[in-house]
């Protein structure tokens, strides 16, 4: 039992592009010290779900309304992962804050991609394409990502890993936010859940 792998859930709501760098991670042998074991979706037509399901791994759609609300969701999801004996969450592009209660019950045991150096461009209201926005309008000339545990501040967690990314002349939003994802999301997440998911087993003695 010491020797067996940590049991990852992937939490996503979009297009999945860092789950299939964490899919891809896993083949490769990168990812070798855990094993992906679900993921879920807080929102139905996320393509991230048919890229789970074209990998094998079992897929979960979990709405806060099929669960009449945030409370009910949240118990929904801790059931599920608990059910399952998972180990470690990575959100990856989970747009759904998660409360107190649910941070606490998954101590040190929730990871998240951030499209920014932290603490650059972070917190309330920075996400998505508004983090690029963001770092183009101060003019920053070097932006990246950061992985980090979550805790009970938005972005505010212990760093993990980050990587250095060049803003060029003439970029865009767009541009900045495909240029970060190639040269450092895709990279960094698939690295620290490794970096985890070995702590995890180590932890097991
Ligand atoms: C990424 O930019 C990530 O940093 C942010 O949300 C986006 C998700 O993209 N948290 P994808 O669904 O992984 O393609």
């Amino acid at each position: 039992m010491s020797n067996a792998k940590a049991k990852i859930a992937v939490l996503v709501s979009g297009g999945g592009t860092n789950l299939q760098a964490l899919l891809d991670a896993q083949k490769s042998g990168i990812i070798n010290s855990g094993s992906i074991e679900l993921v879920i979706s807080n929102f139905k037509n996320a393509y991230a779900l048919t890229r789970a399901e074209n990998a094998g791994v079992e897929a979960l759609c979990i709405t806060r309304k099929s669960c009449g609300g945030a409370e009910g969701f949240e118990k929904r999801l801790i059931e599920e992962l608990d059910n399952r004996g998972i180990d470690l969450i990575v959100l990856a592009g989970f747009m759904s804050i998660l409360s107190e209660n649910f941070i606490k019950h998954f101590e040190r045991r929730i990871i998240n991609i951030h499209p920014s150096l932290i603490p650059s461009f972070c917190g309330k209201g920075f996400y998505g394409l508004h983090v690029h926005e963001a770092a183009l309008e101060k003019g920053v000339k070097v932006t990246g990502a950061t992985v980090h545990f979550v805790n009970e501040v938005p972005d505010g967690g212990e760093i993990i890993m980050q990587k250095a990314v060049e803003v060029q002349e003439g970029d865009t939003p767009e541009v900045l936010q495909k240029r970060v994802m190639e040269q450092a999301e895709w990279i960094i997440l698939p690295a620290s859940t490794e970096k985890i998911c070995a702590e995890i087993v180590a932890s097991r003695g």
